[in-house]
């Protein structure tokens, strides 16, 4: 089938090759020439496991390609709109780029054709575009995507599930999708099919529960270090219960990135203005939970070096989480911000976000080797859980360092074998 993809960012990018690579003609159209030039030659824009592979193979196809001319789109059956909806000074979420895309789709629409939402969105927005896009003989549904950085490809190709949203009585939506999605569907992955607004709910719902479910944890370790409780052994109890479940109860710095900490303040700004603030007020404590978690990284190194002024402190960690270079809204580059602003003299390392992390912090020292990036600390705080912080040798590190002092802000590391090195070892939620 041939389908568009306007947006090429980490989701459109990522959905244009997926869908290439189970049998699809694409066309990812964006306006960042710079970022068509760079897919169109096989060099993905952002760090993601096994993109790569799957954007070289779509390119050798001659099924994936990529430009900056909406009019290239002219001939599909299907338009997916995945584009970024940033946060705005309010909190709520900025729609122009949805918009923006929407506008430059129906010149070019095909009699019948059908648009496909897939970036996050306020409920009602599928509402106010449905008019404009049946008034250009097209149709409207909404595909909301729930693919983790990290495992992109993998998310998209063997989703836990598919939802579509589509309008009253729109059964030839639901079926072009079915078409379109049939290799993905043949994994036998539950199907479900909404109005518009549910599917533009869901999506915000599914995040707003995981950043409470984060934020849960972290509130159980800010009470659990108060009293010498350890909060990982109360999240492994309490997360035997499968009605709990221990998935996304990693006490830690707590969550950042480009969707959770934005969604949530849409969604309560969104409710607010529809009436129901009160519904999702919860979503403030949970967001402020979350951030106090930074505050206590802070405290603690501040604790532990009785004042971090003219301390050096080793960060390892500068992404959101692993296995990307994202560092929007990371609690990592925020610490280690913060830490070099009350005068730490920080040296900060991660495997991947080190070019991502200096054009929004070029004022902090970066060091790309991880023993450069120790020697001579008299603090150690793991912010990022990459494989290799985890497999460092305590006592291998205890010979490059200055003071043998960690924070393990992730929970991540081996606390005995630290402490039996000699280290002195604290961690989140951990007394
Ligand atoms: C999140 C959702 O998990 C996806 O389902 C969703 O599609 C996506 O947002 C989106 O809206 O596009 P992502 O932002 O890639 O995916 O990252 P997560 O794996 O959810 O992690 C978010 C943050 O929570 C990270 O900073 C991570 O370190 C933190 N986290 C996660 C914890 O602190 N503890 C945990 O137990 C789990």
């Amino acid at each position: 089938m041939k389908i568009s993809v306007f947006g090429c960012g980490y989701l459109g990018a990522v959905h244009a090759a997926s869908m290439a690579s189970i049998g699809h003609d694409v066309v990812g159209v964006d306006v960042d020439a710079a970022k068509i030039a760079s897919l169109s030659e096989g060099r993905p824009p952002f760090f993601e496991p096994g993109f790569d592979e799957i954007l070289q193979a779509g390119l050798d196809s001659g099924r994936l390609t990529f430009s900056t001319d909406a009019a290239d789109a002219a001939d599909a059956e299907v338009h997916f709109i995945a584009v970024g909806t940033p946060q705005s000074a309010d909190g709520s979420a900025d729609l122009r780029y949805v918009n923006a895309a929407v506008d430059a789709v129906l010149p070019h629409l095909a009699e019948g054709a059908l648009i496909v939402g897939k970036s996050t969105v306020p409920v009602g927005t599928a509402a106010e575009l449905a008019p404009r896009i049946d008034a250009a003989g097209g149709r409207l549904a909404w595909n909301p995507e729930f693919l983790r950085e990290g495992f992109a490809v993998q998310d998209t190709l063997t989703p836990d599930r598919l939802v579509y949203g589509v309008a009253a009585g729109d059964d030839a939506a639901a079926a072009k999708l079915d078409e379109l999605y049939a290799d993905v569907l043949s994994h036998g992955m539950p199907r479900i099919v909404t109005d518009l607004a549910t599917a533009e709910l869901v999506k915000v719902a599914a995040n707003a529960f995981l950043a409470t479910k984060i934020s849960f944890i972290n509130s159980m370790a800010e009470i659990a270090e108060g009293v010498g409780a350890d909060v990982t052994q109360l999240a492994d109890a309490i997360g035997h219960d499968a009605r709990i479940g221990r998935r996304f109860l990693n006490a830690g710095v707590g969550f950042g990135g480009g969707c959770l900490p934005k969604d949530i303040r849409a969604f309560q700004a969104r409710a607010t203005e529809l009436g129901y603030g009160d519904s999702v007020a919860f979503l403030g404590e949970v967001d402020r939970i979350n951030l106090r978690r930074r505050d206590r990284v802070v405290d603690l190194a501040s604790e532990m070096l009785g004042g971090v002024e003219g301390r050096r402190i080793a960060v390892l960690g500068l992404a959101f989480k692993p296995d990307s270079d994202d560092v929007r809204d990371s609690p990592a580059l925020d610490i280690a911000s913060r830490l070099r602003e009350a005068g730490a003299l920080v040296t900060a390392t991660d495997p991947h976000a080190i070019e991502t992390a200096r054009r929004v912090r070029p004022e902090l020292d970066f060091r790309p080797d991880t023993d450069d990036a120790l020697a001579g600390a008299d603090l150690v705080i793991l912010l990022t859980e990459w494989r290799e912080y985890r497999d460092l040798d305590p006592e291998t590190v205890a010979g490059l360092v200055s003071g043998t002092r960690v924070i393990d802000g992730r929970n991540v590391l081996d606390g005995a074998a630290y402490r039996a090195a000699g280290w002195e070892y604290r961690a989140l939620g951990r007394g």
